[in-house]
């Protein structure tokens, strides 16, 4: 089994990694404990029978709560359906939440955990590749609001990650693609030989996530409040976002960030910050099928990037490679925003 340890100063907790993991999660219950596993319509089928019976063998009394997939789940009645389930079902303080799927069960269950009773211990059992490299790891936990994405939610860490790659093996080609729009953003910004690897190689070798994991780890390690480095994770995803929220979510996150991607280093090129970066990065995502721009256009995308959570004192914080394998925080005055895109959208046209 592989062990990837994280610090924070909320809680020092682990990924696990191995194949056949969920039928033997590596945690025991207390006596008399509950948990409640917390999944999809997607996943439940699949995984929730493994995953209880594994849960039941380790002590626990299981209940599950099966939310309907996809984004739009990712609102605050379904928030509230949770904490609900837990309140009818005598969830108390020592009780424990498992979010058994990808990003938008790990985020509604761990912003549910975090607030319910003030606080109950969660755990993440990532199944989708996204939620493996990113989501999962790091303890950012929220819904989405009327006005964006993420725009409520919590820093709440899980006490540990339990990853079963053989999960894998069940989803689409679109969730894998999904997937690795967020590993290459993490080697854009911080390791390019991870870069080359998975621009030369159509399927990520397990090798590949737990170097995303480890590069995550680090970098929550350092910021986990997110007010230095770890800003650099955001890399594609202030114009990510703004694609999300424009497609009312129909465009998926992991294809939204890569055309976020590609318009930031586009720009970045033109403004001199960004070095021999637009060709190889685009040249990665046309393998991998990821789109490498957006019919929306600069005055709407800049609208929507206005109204998202990341605007302090008039400033966005834009983050660009200054190379592959390198990335810098770039603040930008709002009134620049609009003309910024446009650059990258221009750039990416001839
Ligand atoms: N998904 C970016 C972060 O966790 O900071």
């Amino acid at each position: 089994m592989t062990e990837i340890k994280i610090q924070t100063n909320q809680r020092r907790y682990s990924v696990f990694a191995e194949r056949g993991l969920l039928a033997r999660l590596p945690v025991m219950a207390a006596p008399g404990e509950k948990a409640l596993i917390v999944t999809d319509s997607n996943v439940a089928p699949l995984y929730c029978d493994n995953a209880a019976r594994a849960l039941t063998g380790a002590g626990f009394s299981v209940s599950r709560l099966v939310i309907e997939s996809g984004e739009k789940s990712k609102n605050l009645t379904v928030f509230g359906e949770i904490l609900e389930t837990l309140a009818e079902r005598n969830f108390s303080r020592t009780d424990k939440i498992f979010a058994l799927g990808g990003g938008v069960v790990g985020d509604l269950a761990g912003f549910a955990a975090s607030s319910y009773m003030r606080g109950i211990e969660f755990y993440q059992i990532p199944t989708t590749l996204l939620a493996m490299v990113d989501s999962s790891v790091g303890g950012k936990t929220g819904v989405n609001l009327a006005h964006g994405k993420n725009l409520a939610g919590t820093f709440w860490q899980p006490s540990g990650v339990f990853l079963d790659a053989d999960t894998l093996k069940t989803l689409s080609a679109l969730q894998i693609k999904n997937g690795i729009a967020e590993m290459l953003k993490t080697g854009v910004i911080r390791d390019a030989a991870l870069f080359e690897r998975l621009a030369g190689s159509e399927t990520p070798a397990l090798a590949d996530i737990l170097r995303c994991i480890e590069i995550k780890a680090e970098i929550v390690a350092q910021d986990e409040r997110e007010s230095g480095v770890r800003k650099l994770l955001n890399f594609g995803h202030t114009v990510g976002h703004a694609i999300e929220k424009l497609s009312d979510y129909a465009v998926p996150h992991g294809f939204a960030v890569a055309a976020g991607m590609a318009v930031a280093v586009a720009a970045g090129e033109r403004r001199g910050i960004s070095d021999d970066c637009l060709a190889p990065l685009l040249a990665a995502l046309s393998l991998h099928g990821l789109p490498v721009g957006t019919d929306y256009g600069a005055a709407e995308l800049a609208q929507a990037v206005l109204s998202d959570k990341k605007l302090s004192g008039g400033k966005i914080d834009l983050i660009l490679p200054t190379r592959i394998g390198s990335a810098e925080v770039v603040p930008l005055d709002v009134s620049e925003i609009e003309a910024f895109i446009a650059v990258g959208l221009e750039a990416l046209r001839v």
